[in-house]
């Protein structure tokens, strides 16, 4: 996030919440900065993904918008409505126009929560680029008196087997390491853990480093593998990114 959004943010929070809190807030927020700033990255391989067993259960229904003008009004206020409103429409707008998908789920016909996908690309600099197959995950968001409830479980379960059925290749999604509601619901879908990280942007450069890399670590252990069998270095490596 930019600076100007995050001070953006941090004056609409001051508007609503008083000194006190927005105080409290920014105390959080540079506590995680400093002992919490790991982001925990997960993917789900969609081919291999086994089709789903049951369908959703009628009171509940999820919508996918590509445009913001298929969104009713309502819908548009409630999920930009809770932060800074004029940021949150930014935000729409621009993804829209990169081309993501905008999944809303609604328990009797209520909006409960939402998420977003992007295809062959990210709104941000990543941690390694994306295929033109692979899907990122970003953003997603349940409304507080719906929480608990595994809202965003049943979404990103049910955007993944929609994405496989469409031939996608692979998802990407991340939650950071002191979110332990996103990281319990991620953990319950079909994505799988790929390491932890950290990234900063200075002078449009971005940086990444990997505490944990899994996908290099299984690369190097087969190698490790393929070298005791054969007995020389060199021999193919399949490529956990293909
Ligand atoms: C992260 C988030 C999307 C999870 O949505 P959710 O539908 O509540 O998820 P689940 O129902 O699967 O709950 C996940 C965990 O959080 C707990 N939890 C979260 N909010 C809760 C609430 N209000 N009441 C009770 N439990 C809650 C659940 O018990 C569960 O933990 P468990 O697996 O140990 O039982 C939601 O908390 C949220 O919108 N948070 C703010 C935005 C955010 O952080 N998004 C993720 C980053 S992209």
């Amino acid at each position: 996030m930019s600076n100007s959004s995050s001070i953006s943010r941090l004056t609409v929070y001051f508007k609503r919440n008083g000194l006190r809190a927005t105080v409290r807030r920014f105390g959080l927020a540079a506590r995680r900065t400093l002992f919490s700033s790991r982001m925990v990255l997960f993917y789900c391989d969609l081919p291999a993904l086994s089709p789903p067993t049951a369908d959703l259960p009628s009171a509940l229904k999820v919508e996918r918008h590509t445009n913001q003008t298929d969104l009713s009004p309502q819908d548009m206020h409630e999920i930009t409505s809770f932060w800074n409103p004029q940021q949150a429409r930014r935000n729409v707008e621009e993804r829209f126009e990169l081309g993501a998908s905008l999944w809303m789920i609604k328990l009797e016909d209520k909006l409960a929560g939402y998420g977003w996908t992007l295809q062959g690309r990210t709104v941000e600099p990543h941690y390694f680029p994306l295929g033109a197959d692979d899907v990122q995950f970003l953003d997603f968001h349940v409304f507080p008196k719906y929480r608990g409830r595994a809202m965003d479980w049943v979404l990103m379960t049910h955007i993944l087997h929609r994405l496989a059925a469409e031939g996608r290749a692979r998802a990407f999604g991340e939650a950071a390491e002191w979110n332990k509601a996103s990281l319990s619901s991620f953990a319950m879908t079909p994505f799988r853990r790929l390491g932890w990280a950290r990234k900063f942007t200075i002078l449009r450069r971005t940086m990444v480093y990997w505490d944990q890399n899994q996908a290099v670590e299984h690369k190097r252990e087969l190698k490790k593998q393929s070298v005791a069998a054969t007995g020389r270095e060199g021999a193919k490596i399949p490529d956990l990114r293909a």
